[in-house]
């Protein structure tokens, strides 16, 4: 009787010791975990705060923090492309969910299935399914999403605003007209920093311009490349560009550069994805909505173009074990609470009540709203939708426009861009 008693006692405890990962210290996994990003510098602070997550559950773990810097991915993917066709793969990689991950590395048989990570942690149930639908093909699941961004918000210094007059406006038009009296305050009127920056505004001007069901639309053929509706989106983009620094100092600015401006008082407004809020908050100590206010990017109020980092299990990943356990810190709700706080983005997992914990500021609890009621679009600039040939064309046509000023001729060559890369529905 008793022996039967100790061993269900023994049984328990395994199952236990099983399921509650978070729970304590686990000394049996060692060796390196290489973690590859472009989340260097002032980009730092979130992965930081998930890598000291994760040591504390594996203290024998050495993880390498190994970045590539440059926003948005540009120098890193190169790197990463170099290392995984060579066979070097790192144990895991940033990569947005969505084209980027699945036009690349999924359809080249380079990552494998997490289905059975998700079945364990019930992760089916905890992230959405726009989410889901982004990470998977062909009925496999390829990486575990650790946030949501948001592409099209504007920002800009509330106490500059009030200094000089002038309120956020709601509309590009608004902009326009209010331009000539920031100029004549010797302020830029909009500040863009190097080249994918650009394409980050172009992306939300296109989506203000053409709204949520006609920026869909360029993906299926129903917004023609070439049509009227897009010739639209680059003359409205040549004019809000008329107002900006692009034919000055443009292309020596980072994103964080660009911010400065604004938070300075140098620049009125921005267009940048919401890691700058992250980046005001987290490292320049700016409180939202005091030190630094929000809006959706003109004409795109209710829209929400969104964005998501994730990370997957290479195939022949050095360190297998070490790999699958960091992706369970990063899709559980402790993962999901230390890194988005700092990060200036919101969990990828619908069961956290963002206000409830305490820990996410005005900024994120106002974001995570939007994303509850807006309209959901994908992000073409940040991997969401468009595939890499597309996305990568993009900056040709992006250059076009730059010289020649035609928007005729630019829709032109985007539509020659649809058809090269098959993804414009024709
Ligand atoms: C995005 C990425 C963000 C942020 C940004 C700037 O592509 O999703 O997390 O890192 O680039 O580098």
């Amino acid at each position: 009787m008793f022996k039967k008693i100790s061993i269900l006692v023994v049984l328990l405890a395994v199952v236990v010791s099983m399921f509650s990962f978070v729970s304590a210290q686990n000394t049996e996994l060692s060796g390196d975990l290489e973690i590859f990003s472009w989340w260097a510098g002032d980009e730092g602070p979130a992965l930081e705060a998930l890598i000291e997550l994760y040591n504390s559950l594996y203290p024998n773990v050495n993880v390498i923090n190994a970045t590539v810097t440059g926003g948005s991915g540009v120098n890193a993917r190169a790197v990463l492309n170099n290392r995984m066709l060579g066979g070097n793969p790192p144990g895991s990689f940033q990569v947005h969910a969505g084209s980027e991950l699945t036009d690349t590395w999924v359809v080249a048989g380079r990552m494998e299935d997490l289905t059975f990570l998700y079945e364990e942690e019930g992760w089916f149930d905890a992230f959405p399914q726009g989410i889901l639908d982004l990470m998977t093909y062909e009925g496999g699941v390829y990486s575990v999403p650790v946030n949501i961004h948001r592409s099209n918000v504007m920002w800009y210094n509330p106490a500059k605003l009030e200094e000089w007059g002038i309120t956020a406006p709601t509309t590009w038009d608004e902009f326009l007209a209010v331009c000539p009296t920031i100029q004549a305050a010797g302020v830029t009127p909009l500040v863009v920093g190097e080249e994918w920056t650009q394409r980050h505004l172009w992306e939300s001007v296109a989506l203000g311009v053409l709204g949520a069901d006609g920026w869909n639309g360029i993906w299926t053929g129903e917004t023609a490349a070439d049509g009227p509706e897009m010739v639209a989106v680059w003359e409205k983009f040549g004019e809000v560009l008329a107002c900006s620094n692009i034919d000055t100092d443009a292309t020596g600015l980072s994103w964080q550069q660009a911010i400065d401006r604004v938070v300075a008082g140098e620049a009125a407004f921005n267009i940048m994805g919401d890691w700058a809020a992250g980046y005001m908050s987290t490292t320049l100590g700016l409180e939202p909505g005091v030190g630094f206010g929000y809006a959706p990017s003109p004409d795109t109020a209710g829209v929400f173009m969104a964005l998501s980092d994730s990370f997957g299990l290479p195939l022949n990943a050095p360190n297998r074990p070490a790999v699958v356990e960091w992706l369970r810190v990063l899709g559980s709700v402790e993962g999901q609470n230390a890194f988005n706080p700092l990060k200036g983005s919101i969990p990828a997992r619908s069961d956290i009540d963002l206000a409830a914990t305490g820990l996410y500021n005005q900024y994120l609890i106002d974001t995570a709203a939007a994303w509850g009621s807006d309209v959901i679009v994908g992000s073409l600039v940040h991997g969401t939708v468009g595939n890499p040939r597309f996305a990568g064309e993009f900056s040709t046509v992006l250059e076009i426009f730059k010289v020649t000023r035609d928007a005729t001729a630019t829709a032109n060559a985007l539509f020659a861009v649809c058809v090269q890369s098959g993804e414009c529905g024709y």
